[in-house]
């Protein structure tokens, strides 16, 4: 059944009403638009408060929040202040004047992450705000804070680019963060060459990510990354099945689950035999993390209806993060296709958040 639909263009575009392929297949245009944002955003008095900052909180929920769990693992190893994301009301009780908050809501409305803005705003700190508008670029622009102000009208989750580089570009110019221009760069072409690989134009038989859709489908996906590179990764997989293809999917990260989930997969057979696990590595991973995904492969394959291992392009550690993540926009995109939901509509937190707003 539906490999006809993934090689048909048109029952493609039928079911995906809102063209969420044209985004996904314009992502290296939207990096290369959001490092210029990112670039140009006038800094002022933050390119001299750089060596008081004791600190840097990210602020942002869902499709936003991810761009902070990707800076996170992408420059922990780099940064000499700690960088925490979070993901809820309000900040957390160490946040004083001396720490950066870049608030990231690509509506600008999220409830959590105005209400960390607010008070970051009382706790004096310098807030930096990546947005298309909403109240958050209203209150910013009332305080004369920072506002990245980024183009409307696609999904949170497909505005990644938007949402992450000029947190990036800014770090950097900061000087929080090496000049990252080689890296970007590289991650920019490598987007799209690996269009030319996993586009809709490309045939079920030549197309690894509408190849591994097909083999995902009906099945629930349980995604391994590992910490450093891959876990946020995972995490993105995941929530890309549940907003793109509507599935419950589930990830964990090693070496953390070797400690508990491993020992899971023993009960719940006749449920589990309908699960597939994804694993993503680096061929560049530590040995410790390399043992642990050959030996947790041995020791819990047979649970599973099959094992998909998949390895992260290009050099530098910006590009084989999104090498990773682009497949998985891919994949889940297809995986959408072929259950014949539209990727783009999110009813169910849009229904939600009309009633919190009650
Ligand atoms: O993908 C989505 O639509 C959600 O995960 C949103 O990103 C999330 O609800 C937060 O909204 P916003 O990105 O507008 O802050």
């Amino acid at each position: 059944m539906g490999n006809t639909i993934l090689d048909s263009i048109e029952e493609m575009k039928a079911i995906d009403c809102s063209d969420m392929l044209s985004v996904i297949e314009g992502f290296s245009g939207q990096c290369r638009e959001a490092v210029r944002l990112g670039r140009t955003v006038v800094l002022g008095d933050l390119e001299e408060i750089g060596s008081k900052v004791s600190s840097i909180l990210i602020l942002g929920m869902g499709g936003s929040g991810v761009s902070g769990d990707i800076a996170k693992s992408y420059l922990e190893n780099e940064l000499r202040v700690p960088l925490l994301v979070n993901k809820s009301y309000g900040v957390p009780g160490y946040v004083n004047e001396n720490t950066l908050v870049f608030a990231v809501s690509y509506s600008g409305d999220t409830e959590e992450t105005l209400s960390g803005f607010d008070e970051a705003v009382k706790r004096n700190c310098k807030v930096v705000s990546i947005t298309t508008g909403g109240k958050l670029a209203e209150r910013a622009n009332d305080l004369g804070f920072q506002v990245v102000k980024i183009p409307a009208g696609i999904q949170p989750r497909s505005a990644l680019g938007y949402l992450f580089l000029p947190l990036l570009v800014v770090l950097s110019r900061m000087g929080f963060v090496s000049e990252k221009q080689k890296e970007i760069e590289e991650t920019i072409s490598l987007m799209q060459s690996i269009k030319e690989i996993y586009g809709a134009n490309i045939p079920v038989n030549e197309n690894i990510a509408k190849g591994l859709a097909l083999r995902l489908y009906n099945k629930l996906p349980v995604i391994y990354g590992f910490s450093g590179l891959s876990d946020v990764v995972a995490f993105r997989w995941k929530c890309q099945f549940n907003e793109n293809s509507k599935i419950p999917s589930f990830w964990h990260v090693l070496p953390e689950l070797n400690h508990n989930e491993t020992v899971s997969w023993e009960c719940l057979e006749e449920i589990t035999k309908n699960f597939t696990l994804i694993l993503l590595r680096d061929k560049d991973e530590p040995l410790g993390i390399k043992k642990r995904f050959d030996v947790t492969h041995e020791l819990i394959e047979h649970k599973f209806s099959g094992v998909e291992t998949v390895w992260a392009e290009g050099k530098s550690k910006l590009a084989r993060m999104f090498s990773l993540i682009y497949l998985g926009d891919f994949v889940s995109y297809y995986l959408a296709l072929l259950y014949g939901v539209d990727p783009s509509p999110v009813e169910r937190i849009k229904v939600l958040k009309d009633k919190l707003a009650e």
